[in-house]
């Protein structure tokens, strides 16, 4: 018999200490809605599907414990997130920036634009769009682009917004047309990587 693949990807369950902030987080972010929540888990979701985060409150399961963050260069390094159009990811850039929550990347990956975040225990997103009309144009870029610049070019999320506002179509921004500067790499694997990629 085949192995049969999953049909899609679910959830994500963290264990934190910042049972409360991280909460608040993914509801302010995500637009997340608590389906259950007790002192020791809490169960989020932000469309059809029943959750699509849950959190595990150490405090409750390990009260002795005392490790707060993410630690070490070993686990996964983020989840991607993919959103309708540019305007929407740019247009909660915003709204996030006002209530001080901002990216630590903004990089044109060239299949992505894509604006990495990381909640209040470390754990790093990117949230998305494709750039590309469908996946074997993408595919094709990685194998022909990426070897100029297989991480990106930098952008500046409150100019493009502003483009955008201004009446420019989203292709002018998501087709990219420059390859340099090859941005460096930022976030958590940032500390561990000296060597160029
Ligand atoms: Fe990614």
């Amino acid at each position: 018999m085949p192995i049969v693949r999953p049909s899609k990807v679910a959830h994500v369950v963290y264990r934190t200490r910042r049972f409360d902030q991280m909460v608040r987080w993914y509801e302010t972010v995500f637009q997340a809605q608590v389906q259950y929540r007790s002192p020791a888990l809490a169960f989020l979701t932000f469309d059809e599907e029943h959750h699509r985060f849950a959190f595990v409150n150490m405090a409750v399961f390990q009260p002795n414990g005392s490790e707060e963050d993410r630690q070490g260069a070993i686990g996964v390094d983020h989840l991607g997130y993919s959103y309708p159009t540019l305007r929407d990811l740019l247009e909660n850039y915003l709204e996030w920036k006002a209530q001080g929550i901002e990216p630590y990347w903004c990089i044109h990956h060239g299949i992505t634009a894509s604006l990495y975040y990381a909640d209040p225990d470390g754990n790093q997103m990117e949230f998305q769009v494709d750039c590309l009309h469908s996946a074997a144009e993408a595919s094709e870029f990685m194998a022909t682009m990426f070897r100029l610049n297989p991480l990106g070019v930098e952008f500046d999320p409150r100019e493009w917004l502003e483009q955008l506002r201004a009446g420019a179509a989203e292709e002018t921004l998501l087709v990219r047309t420059t390859h340099e500067p090859v941005s460096p790499l930022r976030g958590a694997l940032q500390k561990y990587l000296e060597a160029p990629v």
